[in-house]
């Protein structure tokens, strides 16, 4: 409790106003930090005070130490990884939902926050797609999100065959196949880690050159596989935002009685969409889904979900049920569909963001991220020089300069000039054998401005960049 006079508050509006000031002044300042981690340890670290400072000089000098060593993810011009701009209104539910300390574990102890979550499971599920009776958890994000789906998955397949993993283990149970694309997302390779079942145990199938499955490689893997096999399919890859075939490669794991997991993190968004749905057609035909809320939906920090069609093998991995707990009702408890026994009520930023946008609200900002990378992918290929070497899809662009070798030296020019310039930042990775500058556009405040900036800020680091190798 806050109790009058002693500061507590006090402290809470200073917050406020702090973080009022921050969101009012993202435009002006540049995204990255201008402090590293050594300087901002100097500042933040050092050794614990062995007596207590008054709460609201806590807020005031914390924000004071911490501030020149912010990320401006929450900017729009920022086209980093995948990540959304932890929009306004999930904010201030944040705020609350700190405020209120729900422990969100049994619906009968917090009713209202637990009514909220299952609000946004409901929601999700409907907006994504999906069959209406699926299981739902929310979790930390899609890396948790794909453990979680591994494991239910893991239960069910064992279960058929007689194996009750959750009372025996993996030891001396039947084997599991594990059928991945070569180009997953490493992520997926720590859930199989974390479920026991090996990230490198695996049949890695080619991927084609957006970096989808190959059909062909697939069937012929398929072919020669029998009992308990898990495929783990992708919508939304990491370089290209490309969609594994769905419609193609989910038929034939039903052939082998495979259960398909999709790692939908960002992608599956792009579902909710009806003119965009048919590039993820068959999607709603898996057992099990990960998706973020705090990418595409602009969660804040940390906001993820899994989805399962039959919500038994979920509950089986998860519930962790003991006799002085609760009893279960009728409604669901959340504890039973995540790792954790006690929590935060995560989902209620999201509750907040869905009752802002609405249903029409959140189609139109993925549609206009999917439209917007439509267009600066164009623009920027435009420039003599540039490549664009995926097909977009969704709202990733990935991008390199000049050929080879010497290309990627500058591409890495390039992207270093730009991050340094401030205004737009996109960031690195390596995909067929180049370096990229990866595109990212997944802020909710994201609009023509800022990819106008994108294409002059990127278009002008390349030509210095192309200028000063000249004259060396
Ligand atoms: C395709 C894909 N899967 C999984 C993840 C991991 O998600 P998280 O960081 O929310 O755990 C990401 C993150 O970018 C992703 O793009």
């Amino acid at each position: 409790m806050n109790a009058p006079g002693d500061g507590s508050s006090e402290a809470l509006l200073h917050a406020m106003a702090h973080a009022i000031s921050y969101r009012e002044g993202l435009l002006g300042r540049p995204i990255p930090p201008q402090i590293g981690v050594d300087e901002a340890t100097r500042r933040l670290g050092g050794a614990l005070n062995p007596r207590g400072r008054a709460a609201v000089d806590v807020i005031d000098t914390m924000v004071a130490e911490a501030d020149a060593g912010l990320l401006q993810i929450t900017s729009p011009g920022f086209f980093g990884y995948v990540i959304g701009g932890s929009h306004p209104v999930g904010v201030a539910a944040d705020l609350l939902c700190s405020a209120w300390g729900q422990n969100t574990a049994y619906a009968a102890t917090t009713p209202g926050v637990v009514a909220m979550e299952n609000a946004v499971c409901k929601w999700v599920i409907d907006l994504l797609g999906l069959p209406e009776a699926c299981g739902a958890g929310l979790v930390t994000g899609a890396t948790l999100g794909n453990t979680v789906g591994v494991m239910a998955a893991r239960d069910a397949l064992l279960r058929r065959v007689n194996w009750d993993v959750e009372a025996r283990g993996l030891f001396g149970a039947p084997e599991i196949q594990v059928v991945i694309g070569a180009e997953a997302h490493s992520a997926t390779a720590a859930a199989l880690r974390y479920a026991g079942l090996g990230s490198e145990r695996v049949h890695r199938i080619a991927a084609d050159a957006q970096g989808r499955m190959r059909v062909d490689e697939y069937r012929r893997m398929m072919a020669g596989l029998s009992g308990p096999i898990l495929v783990i399919l992708q919508a939304g890859h990491i370089n290209s935002g490309a969609f594994d075939p769905f419609a193609e490669l989910i038929p034939i794991a039903r052939e082998k009685s495979a259960w398909v997991h999709v790692d939908g993190a960002f992608g599956l968004w792009v579902h909710a969409v009806p003119e965009l749905a048919g590039r993820l057609a068959g999607v709603a035909d898996a057992d099990s889904w990960a998706v973020d809320l705090h990418k595409w939906l602009n969660a804040p920090y940390d906001a993820g979900m899994v989805m399962t069609r039959d919500r038994a093998p979920l509950v089986a991995a998860m519930s962790a049920h003991g006799d002085y707990l609760p009893e279960h009702g009728a409604i669901w408890d959340p504890s039973d569909s995540v790792p954790e026994l006690s929590r935060r009520a995560r989902g209620v930023p999201s509750y907040a963001i869905l009752r802002h946008l609405g249903r029409e609200g959140v189609l139109e900002m993925v549609a206009r991220h999917c439209a917007l990378a439509e267009q600066a992918a164009g623009e920027l290929s435009a420039i003599a020089g540039l490549t664009v070497m995926n097909d977009v899809v969704s709202n990733q662009i990935a991008i390199c300069c000049g050929d080879g070798e010497r290309g990627d030296a500058m591409t890495q020019a390039v992207l270093a000039r730009v991050q340094q310039d401030g205004r737009v930042y996109p960031t690195h990775g390596v995909w067929r054998g180049r370096h990229i500058i990866r595109v990212s556009i997944c802020n909710h405040a994201t609009s023509t401005v800022e990819i106008a900036e994108l294409v002059t800020v990127l278009g002008d680091a390349w030509r210095q960049v192309q200028s000063e190798i000249q004259t060396e």
